[in-house]
């Protein structure tokens, strides 16, 4: 499948249209960005490690029922999707409080949340992504019905119960993520974007090592080293 014109340029990638009008391919970038794209930097083979990162991710995804706009890797650091409606929601799921749930409510990093918080923001980089309610997405139109906020919640609930003993087995903790959904051609709602440790938090169960962006966003360093690691955690059996 060959790239034809650039669809869109975001932080992370650039989505391309092919040949089929309903497939699209995603180039992973090695740039980085943080607080709403105030701190900018790139790092070498970034791009790829989440391009493998995801697509391991959203085959054990699907092979778990999920269904994902995931169509095959191309190659280090392309991907063929379905094409979608994407969503204008980010789903944020969070079982160990950090980031911006202890700036906003002053609960103590690293505190064990009793449940799984899933909360939603706006994607939209002009406002800053701020937080949203269910009447405040259905008062903007991101979605038509309450039934689709409801379906959105319990795939990212199923994602997180899938996910979490994933990686606790691999010996990181899924503190937190941030899901993207889009409609398909036939108005099914599926997961989008990627996932990888651009938009997760993984913490060592041992060491409580960060290894994914924070060490962009907190200036830690070593973080092609700490995606690598994630990746081959993912990848040893
Ligand atoms: O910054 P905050 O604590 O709200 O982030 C929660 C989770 O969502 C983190 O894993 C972060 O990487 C992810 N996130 C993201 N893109 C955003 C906001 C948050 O990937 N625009």
């Amino acid at each position: 499948m060959q790239k034809r014109e650039l669809l869109y340029e975001g932080k992370a990638k650039r989505l391309y249209l092919t040949d089929n009008k309903d497939l699209v391919i995603s180039e992973f970038k090695d740039d980085l960005t943080a607080f709403n794209g105030e701190k900018k930097s790139s790092e070498v083979g970034k791009g790829a490690l989440n391009n493998k990162i995801s697509t391991e991710l959203f085959k054990l995804l699907e092979e778990n029922g999920i269904q994902t706009h995931f169509v095959e890797m191309l190659d280090d650091n392309h991907m063929l999707h379905k094409k979608v409606d994407v969503i204008l929601i980010e789903v944020i799921v969070r079982n160990i409080a950090t980031g911006s749930l202890t700036r906003n409510l002053g609960i103590e990093d690293g505190t064990l949340l009793p449940f799984t918080l899933v909360e939603f923001d706006y994607k939209n980089d002009d406002l800053g992504d701020p937080k949203l309610n269910d009447q405040h997405a259905l008062i903007l139109g991101l979605v038509e019905y309450q039934d689709e906020l409801d379906k959105l919640r319990r795939m990212a609930r199923q994602v997180n119960d899938i996910l979490r003993p994933y990686f606790f087995e691999k010996g990181l903790n899924l503190v937190d993520f941030k899901l993207e959904f889009g409609k398909d051609s036939s108005g099914n709602i599926i997961l989008v974007d990627e996932i990888s440790p651009d938009n997760c938090r993984f913490w060592d169960v041992e060491s409580g090592e960060k290894m994914d962006k924070d060490r962009f966003r907190q200036g830690l360093g070593g973080l092609a080293v700490a995606y690598e690691q994630v990746l081959n955690r993912i990848l040893s059996k």
